[in-house]
């Protein structure tokens, strides 16, 4: 490729004034002049000692740019907006959106050639991925790569075991004093959560759409094999900018096929629906919910990892990782998919070796043949609801009850733990207004903790159906994403406490027993809540977002603009 075509020629290659500036400014930081004739290379970085989990970004980032200078690139490292699961308030769903603006603009107002992101906690990698989708120039990712497993008392922990803590604390088998020595062992390393949760099923996900390079799931944070893979990738960028390479050569309708399939086998977070929906309306990938059911449903879960299962993401780095499982999907995955080493998919698995069955099933002997993810439909939600039935309970799979309804999160932590409450293990609760608009932003608060007395009978599943979202690394006979929410004004709106509703997850339905008569009588009397916030970006959000079987982004933000600059001189 010579150099005038480099994307980053329109500004480093310039005479006069412009160039003079474009370029006197970066030799600030000790830049010959040579650099600047060669590719330019992104490092999109989302370090952040906000966000634990990518808190070794600068590090990996030094690697990544040894691979960039190796292959005869030019790394510029950047900041973008870091978005922590465990610390912003009130749920970083709110700004995954936000944050892809941030990309997509950081992205194209910049003289780069291609980009690397650094993706780690759950919301990291799709903001990071839709941005880089609206601008589309040649990318590969890199994932940040799980903790090791959690250690307390000769016994592994992670990220699941908080919510039966939580269960703990509320029946008094649990206290405080055991939660505080707990904290000290659940996050032994630097990395993200250490089950199949969402951050865990992100990274599969880029693996399987052919973003990464094989195996790039998997590896722990800490292991030096994350940092030679960082140096392959910063390399790898040179040449797929050579090459012209881009986001949408890779992500066509079968590679986002292809991620549903392995989503089903690994058993990965609900969550992946909302964003592969969000990331496929980017780049221009017609896709609906009913592609995720369909095809999910003849895969069988084959990865053995919490919250489905038994091991934790260390286990499934030494039995082989993601490539183990996707072989084992031959015949069923479009192997001719193009991934960003210039391999297809199935050229990329074909060598790959498992080295524990207990943690990776074969496809004839799985973990479970209850597959990963069901998409329910029916008068609460005609547009679609979610549920995990490898982590529900099968003596609920086809459940009718009466409805326990709060109206709000607040409504239900006012009342969950009343003694006077009419609730028994029959009882489906049900919560609103946790939806995109209604909350807003969508947060994990589906799996609602028990009511305390049922917990105290030793029952730890009842049916709960919201219109909000799950923790990927939760668990529950949990009905999650009803669309429309309940501040659109639905039928899931207008549901009310004793109305009989019926759960078939086999059959995909899910109805309340009323007539359409009486729930349009019931709607005449529907109010929509009062705005919560009346400016900023939240206003913007809580006017623009989509509903949550469109992906729940912005209905401005889907597409691409492209890379190209309108106004490109001082
Ligand atoms: Fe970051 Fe779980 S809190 S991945």
């Amino acid at each position: 490729m010579k150099e005038e075509q480099l994307r980053s020629s329109n500004w480093f290659g310039r005479t006069g004034k412009d160039g003079f500036i474009y370029r006197a400014w970066m030799k600030n930081n000790g830049i010959p002049g040579h650099e600047f004739k060669k590719p330019v290379i992104g490092i999109c970085n989302t370090w952040s000692e906000l966000t634990p989990c990518n808190v070794h970004f600068r590090d990996l980032a030094e690697h990544v740019k040894r691979g960039v200078l190796e292959a005869g690139g030019f790394p510029v490292e950047f900041p973008v907006m870091s978005l922590g699961e465990t610390l912003m308030k009130p749920t970083t769903m709110l700004f995954r959106n936000l944050a892809s603006m941030d990309v997509e603009e950081s992205i194209r107002a910049n003289p780069l050639d291609g980009v690397v992101l650094l993706c780690g906690c759950d919301k990291t990698t799709p903001s990071l991925l839709m941005g880089a989708c609206s601008v589309n120039l040649p990318t590969i990712i890199v994932s940040g790569g799980p903790m090791l497993t959690g250690k307390y008392k000769g016994n592994s922990i992670g990220t699941s075991d908080v919510w039966r803590l939580a269960a703990g604390l509320q029946t008094g088998t649990v206290n405080e004093a055991q939660l505080h020595s707990m904290e000290d062992a659940l996050c032994r390393s630097q990395g993200h959560c250490a089950v199949m949760g969402t951050a865990s099923t992100m990274a599969c996900m880029v693996e399987s759409l052919g973003l990464s390079l094989p195996g790039n799931a998997a590896i722990p944070a800490v292991d030096a094999h994350r940092k030679v893979l960082a140096q392959h990738s910063g390399s790898r960028i040179v040449e797929m900018v050579r090459q012209q390479l881009c986001l949408s050569d890779i992500l066509t309708r079968e590679a986002f096929e292809n991620a549903i399939m392995a989503n089903a086998a690994i058993g990965g977070s609900t969550n992946f629906v909302i964003h592969l929906l969000a990331i496929a309306g980017r780049i221009g990938v017609p896709l609906t919910l009913q592609d995720f059911d369909r095809l999910s449903r003849n895969i069988p879960l084959l990865v053995n990892l919490q919250p489905s299962g038994a091991f934790f993401m260390e286990d499934f780095y030494y039995a082989g990782g993601l490539p183990v499982v996707l072989k084992e999907l031959d015949g069923l995955l479009h192997g001719g998919t193009l991934t960003v080493n210039g391999k297809t998919i199935g050229e990329n698995y074909k060598t790959a070796e498992c080295y524990d069955r207990n943690v990776i099933a074969t496809a004839t002997d799985p973990v479970n043949t209850v597959t990963g993810l069901a998409v329910l439909k029916g008068n609460i939600c005609p547009d679609g609801a979610v549920i995990k039935p490898s982590a529900a309970s099968p003596h609920l799979m086809q459940h009718t009850g009466p409805a326990l309804v709060f109206e709000s999160i607040d409504d239900y932590k006012n009342r969950i733990n009343d003694d006077k409450l009419e609730v028994d293990a029959n009882t489906i609760l049900v919560l609103k207004n946790v939806g995109p608009k209604g909350y807003p932003g969508m947060p994990e608060v589906g799996n609602m903790t028990l009511p305390k007395k049922i917990l105290e009978q030793g029952i730890t599943d009842m049916v709960r159906i919201s219109d909000g979202r799950m923790s990927g690394t939760g668990f529950g006979t949990v009905v999650l994403h009803v669309s429309p929410e309940a501040a659109a004004g639905g039928n899931f709106s207008v549901l009310q406490t004793g109305d009989l509703i019926t759960l078939d997850v086999e059959q995909r339905t899910l109805e309340v027993h009323l007539t359409e008569e009486e729930l349009q009588q019931r709607k005449t009397a529907w109010q929509p809540l009062p705005p919560h916030v009346s400016r900023g970006y939240v206003q913007l959000y809580t006017q623009q977002v989509q509903q949550a079987h469109l992906g729940a982004d912005l209905d401005f933000l889907t597409g691409s603009s492209g890379a190209g600059v309108s106004k490109d001189s001082h």
